[in-house]
Order: structure tokens, then C-alpha cells, then sequence
């Protein structure tokens, strides 16, 4: 039975994958541990909790040893809207909390997952079924501290054996825990709009085509990858992986036909918008599919169906 840590287990990705990894392991193995403790309360009541800023490696060192964890979700992170707002403090939770994770890991014996992103691609990249292998020369401070998680997971497999592994993931659609300050975050708070008041106000403009996934299937990648046969790995860290590819205008076509009369307004954040812009419109995901079997169950039509009728039966609930 393996015995896993989270960092920054209380965010968009780790409230979702803590849960399905406390299904599959078991509540006690599973240590979720997060730089807050003022949310989530479900997760906070569930099983091991421990408030931890994961760049205090002394502590992360007793927890890991109290614990015998063998495997890290090191899910900490700055996403790429609040990176550029302020890149210092990026490069400082983004590259210190990963190497503080990956030199745990080395010393404690640790697997460990890392997501890095589609921003860790950048404009001039190939922008169409953009390649596993290709040309990386971010311009956000995200971008680059994305790219440089991926070299240093990569160093500590081929100099120290630490098994890391990793994707990049595109933007993240779910409807359990708010997105954390990102570029995508659109295409989570257009179906909250959609479900309250028909309308939604998009910071990016109506072409602005990018990859998504659907929660589920990102759980699914991670924890799929961190269970596929390490002889099957040609890669490690940063397999490409998608599941749609929409623009704004189109996921307001898809929420249209289950909310006819729902209206897309456009107010651009210049910001968002030349980070988005910067970014691949769709990638290709073939090396994660042949070496560790990825396929996402998830497109934009079942996607905007779940979405709507979760959010819609909690509004009722809630009254
Ligand atoms: P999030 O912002 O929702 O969650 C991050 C969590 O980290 C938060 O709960 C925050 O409290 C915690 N945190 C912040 N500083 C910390 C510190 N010093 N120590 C410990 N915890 C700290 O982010 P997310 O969407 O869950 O992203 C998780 C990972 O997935 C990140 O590496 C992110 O870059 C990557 N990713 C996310 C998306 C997406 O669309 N959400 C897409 C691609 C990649
Ligand atoms: N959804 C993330 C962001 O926009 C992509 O890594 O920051």
C-alpha cells in the first residue's frame, strides 16, 4: 500500500486528487498538507491533515517520516495570472517548494508528481498539435518556472534515480474548489455565471482557442501516470496531455444548448490575454498515450452537461 503526501493539497487539483487517492489507498495513507488551513473543510475533517508551507523541508521531513511516505503530489504552485502580478514571489514558492520536494525525495526514498503546463510552452512554438518534443521559450514567469520544473525533475531521475514523473496539463474545468488566479479560469466561471444569471463577462477574447480537461480526467491522468510500468516511460516528466480544445465563443455554443439565451460579454484583461495568446491553441498527446495508456473520457458536450447539472442541483440545494 503506498503511503502519499500532498502538497498544496487544498487548491483545485489536490482537493480533487486527495479524495480519489484516499478511495484507492485509504483515508490514513493519504497526508494531504497545504499552506492554509481555512477551507475545504471536507478534506480538513477526513484524514491526515497537517498545515505546511512546503518550502520547510525540516518539517515536511518529520511529516514524511511520521508517515512513511513514499510518494509526493507536490502540488503547490503560483498559477500564471497571479505569477506575473508578482514573478518574484513565483519563482520563489514555484521553484523553491519544488526543489525542497525533490531533495525530500531523494533523501526519503519518494516517487513524486509534478504538474507543469501548456505554459510552459510560448510563442514561438508550433501552435497545432503542438509536439511532446518541441521548442520551449516561455515569456510569463509561469512559463519559466514551469520549464525549469521540468529539467530539475528530470535531473534528479537521471543523476540522484528519484522517480519523477509528471504532465503538462491544459486549463482545469471543475465545480468542487475555485481555480486558483490562472488563464483559463474563464472556462470554470462561465458555467457558475451561466447557472446564476444566463451571462457571463469573458476576459479573454471570444477567439482565444486553448486546451481543457475536465477534473475527472485530470485525476485520472495523474494518478494513472504515477501507477504505469517505469520501463514503459521513455518520457518522465511533462507528457502532453488534452482532452478539448475550445474557445470562448464555443463553450458559450455548448452552455446554449442546455441554457438556450445564454449570453458571452467581453471585457479583456491584457494580462491574461497575451498569456493566453502565447499558448498552444491544441496539443498532441501521443506519447502519453502509447507509453502509459492515456485516453480522457471527458469532451466539451459531456463536460458542459455535468458541469451544469452539478451547479444547478447545488443552487437548489442551497435554496
Ligand atoms: P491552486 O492555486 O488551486 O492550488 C495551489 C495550492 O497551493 C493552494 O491551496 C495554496 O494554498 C497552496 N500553496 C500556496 N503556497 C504554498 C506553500 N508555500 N506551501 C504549501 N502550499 C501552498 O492550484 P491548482 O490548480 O490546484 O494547481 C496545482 C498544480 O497544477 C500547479 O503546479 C499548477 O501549476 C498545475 N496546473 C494547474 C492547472 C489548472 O488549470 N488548475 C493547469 C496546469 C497545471
Ligand atoms: N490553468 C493554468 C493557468 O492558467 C494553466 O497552467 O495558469
Amino acid at each position: 500500500m503506498k503511503h502519499i503526501l500532498l502538497t498544496g493539497g487544498l487548491g483545485q487539483l489536490g482537493s480533487e486528487i486527495s479524495s480519489e487517492l484516499r478511495k484507492r489507498y485509504g483515508t490514513d495513507n493519504v497526508v494531504v498538507t497545504d499552506i492554509r488551513d481555512d477551507v475545504n473543510e471536507d478534506i480538513l475533517g477526513s484524514g491526515p491533515f497537517y498545515k505546511l508551507d512546503c518550502r520547510n523541508g525540516k518539517r515536511a521531513a518529520e511529516i514524511i517520516g511520521k508517515h512513511t511516505i513514499d510518494t509526493i503530489y507536490h502540488l503547490a504552485a503560483m498559477l500564471s495570472a497571479t505569477s506575473e502580478a508578482d514573478p518574484l514571489q513565483a519563482w520563489d514558492l514555484n521553484m523553491g517548494g519544488l526543489l525542497t520536494v525533490l531533495e525530500l525525495a531523494r533523501e526519503h526514498g519518494c516517487a513524486v508528481f509534478t504538474p507543469s503546463s501548456i505554459g510552459a510552452f510560448g510563442p514561438t512554438t508550433i501552435k497545432d498539435w503542438t509536439p511532446q518534443d518541441t521548442l520551449q521559450r516561455p515569456t510569463s514567469m509561469y512559463g519559466v518556472t514551469k520549464v525549469a520544473g521540468e529539467l530539475l525533475c528530470d535531473y534528479y531521475n537521471h543523476r540522484y534515480g528519484v522517480d519523477t514523473r509528471g504532465v503538462r496539463y491544459p486549463g482545469l474545468i471543475s465545480n468542487v474548489t475555485p481555480p486558483g488566479g490562472g488563464t483559463t479560469d474563464y472556462a470554470v466561471d462561465i458555467y457558475y455565471a451561466a447557472v446564476d444569471r444566463k451571462e457571463y463577462t469573458c476576459f479573454l477574447k471570444g477567439d482565444t482557442r486553448l486546451d481543457m480537461m475536465y477534473m475527472p480526467d485530470a485525476v485520472k491522468a495523474a494518478i494513472d501516470l504515477m501507477e504505469a510500468d517505469p520501463d514503459r516511460l521513455r518520457h518522465r516528466n511533462a507528457f502532453n496531455v488534452t482532452a478539448m480544445s475550445f474557445c470562448p465563443e464555443d463553450l458559450a455554443a455548448y452552455i446554449r444548448r442546455y441554457i438556450p439565451g445564454f449570453e458571452i460579454l467581453y471585457s479583456i484583461d491584457p494580462v491574461r490575454q497575451a498569456i493566453a495568446n502565447s499558448w498552444p491553441n491544441n496539443l498532441e498527446d501521443y506519447a502519453a498515450r502509447v507509453e502509459w495508456g492515456w485516453e480522457p473520457e471527458y469532451d466539451p458536450d459531456s463536460m458542459t452537461r455535468d458541469m451544469l447539472t452539478v451547479l444547478t442541483n447545488r443552487k437548489k440545494e442551497d435554496g
